[in-house]
């Protein structure tokens, strides 16, 4: 085993110190795998650090009760017990000790009880040795004693799916600010999951057992906005005929969900600052403000950078939403989820329609190669199709490819195809029980366009 050199860190992250100080302990790696396990030893050796490894929860568990390690770099899934476990042990015998959990399947739940049980950092498998180095360097130039805990809550379970390195990262903001009553503005393109996001944030914070409100912005009429955010007082307008309570009201104590936030008008956003500077409110009509506690989580689809530059979005209100931001990674720039995803809708389609459709390699290939600009809620819907119009039940490239086509928004299906068409919209009625707003949905159509459809097949 190599010791630490007092040579200069060649990230120059502050490590040097902290290496030419101490005859460092080594460091204690817990991977039962042993090919990933022999890989990360022999780096970190040859980076001069001496390293214990292990590959077993137990094993892990009596090198810790023996020594203290300052940093612990520990698989998640490891056997009947897991990296949680370690992480505890660790911790509970040295505080300032630095847990580096690792994992090819994190999830939303993982990040959270990694980040509730104090774990230095969580890093998605497969991750570049430099990035275990750089977790390692941060980790020495950090180290200090006695962290303080995350509150001890019971998280309830998510539906939230994906494990790639920018989900996980994004796990972590949530983790780290949804305690917290910062505003958080969630940016990203259609369908990546920013309700879910904003959901997930209220969920884990101290109001999730109050309202979460969410408003579509874009759906209001622009002069109706202001009374139905802040409520309106008895004859405030004509056909006011009581006073009525805006959403801030109804979500006192609670969240409420801005979404569509760039598209409000330019005199309403002052108003919201207004509320987000003083936390109150004026109902239209009345003579004085109230205060309100409500948590705002916005979300939008736009460039609102942008929208500032160009004078359409107040730069104070972007300032004053952007305390945290999380910007939504689409799905063609996460690749490694779309596997996870699909699967997870294979099953709850499969469920829920009483099928037995597979996936095909050549489905998923076809699947993991496609642009995805509806992002996730399209490989949705492309699912909940497949499930139900894939013939034979087999999800191979050409059923693939033959959903990408009549899901393109501006496909009009020709004549020749009228009559899979007919026969595809017929069993698409019968599996959503003739519900034809969802029916639209799986076909890939407007809803006003299935019911012309409709109208000429019963000509
Ligand atoms: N990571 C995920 N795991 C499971 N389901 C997801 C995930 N992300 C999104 N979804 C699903 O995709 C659909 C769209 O998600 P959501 O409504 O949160 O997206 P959005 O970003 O708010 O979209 P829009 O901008 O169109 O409002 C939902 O049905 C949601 O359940
Ligand atoms: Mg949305």
């Amino acid at each position: 085993m190599l010791h630490a050199p007092a040579a200069a860190c060649r990230r120059g992250c502050g490590c040097l110190k902290l290496k030419k100080e101490g005859k460092l302990p080594p460091l204690l790696v817990v991977e039962d795998d042993a090919s990933v396990r022999t890989t990360i030893v022999t780096f970190l050796e040859l980076e001069g650090y001496q390293v214990d490894a292990v590959s077993t929860t137990q094993e892990a568990l009596d090198r810790l009760s023996k020594s203290s390690y300052p940093i612990v770099i520990s698989d998640i899934y490891l056997d009947e017990r897991t990296g949680l476990d370690v992480l505890e042990a660790a911790r509970r015998k040295d505080p300032a000790c630095a847990v580096i959990l690792m994992t090819a399947r994190g999830t939303m739940e993982t990040v959270m009880a990694a980040t509730r049980g104090g774990a230095f950092d969580y890093i998605a498998k497969p991750f570049e040795l430099d990035r275990m180095l750089e977790t390692v360097h941060r980790a020495e130039a950090s180290r200090v004693p006695g962290e303080e805990e995350v509150d001890e809550e019971d998280l309830p379970l998510s539906e939230m799916i994906g494990s790639s390195d920018e989900m996980v990262e994004i796990y972590k903001i949530v983790a780290r600010v949804a305690p917290t009553d910062a505003t958080v503005l969630i940016e990203g393109e259609t369908g990546t999951g920013k309700e879910m996001i904003a959901r997930m944030v209220h969920a884990n914070s101290t109001r999730a057992v109050q309202p979460f409100v969410p408003v579509d912005c874009a759906s209001i009429a622009p002069a109706l906005l202001e009374s139905e955010l802040f409520g309106a007082m008895k004859g405030a307008y004509t056909g006011a005929d009581r006073d009525r309570m805006g959403v801030f009201e109804a979500a006192n104590k609670g969240t409420v969900f801005l979404d569509e936030i760039g598209d409000i008008e330019l005199n309403f956003q002052l108003k919201l600052l207004r509320f987000l500077q003083e936390g109150e409110i004026r109902p239209v009509g009345a003579a004085r403000s109230r205060s309100i506690d409500a948590r705002v989580i916005a979300a939008t689809n736009r460039n609102l950078q942008k929208m500032v530059d160009e004078k359409k979005f107040r730069e104070d209100l972007w300032f004053r939403l952007n305390v945290v931001r999380i910007t939504m990674p689409p799905l063609r720039e996460r690749h490694g989820d779309i596997p996870l995803l699909a699967h997870f809708f294979l099953k709850r389609y499969n469920g829920r329609y009483n099928q037995v459709a597979r996936m095909i390699d050549t489905g998923l290939k076809t699947l993991n190669e496609y642009t995805w600009p509806g992002n996730v809620r399209q490989l949705q819907h492309m699912m909940e199709r497949l499930v139900i119009l894939a013939p034979g039940g087999r999800i191979d490239a050409p059923a693939v490819n033959t959903a990408i086509q009549a899901m393109q928004p501006t496909e009009q299906a020709g004549d020749s195809l009228a009559e899979t068409e007919a026969e595809q919209i017929r069993r698409v009625l019968a599996a959503t029980g003739g519900n034809k707003s969802h029916a639209a949905k799986i076909l890939g159509i407007e809803r006003k366009t299935l019911y012309r459809k409709l109208e000429r097949l019963q000509e």
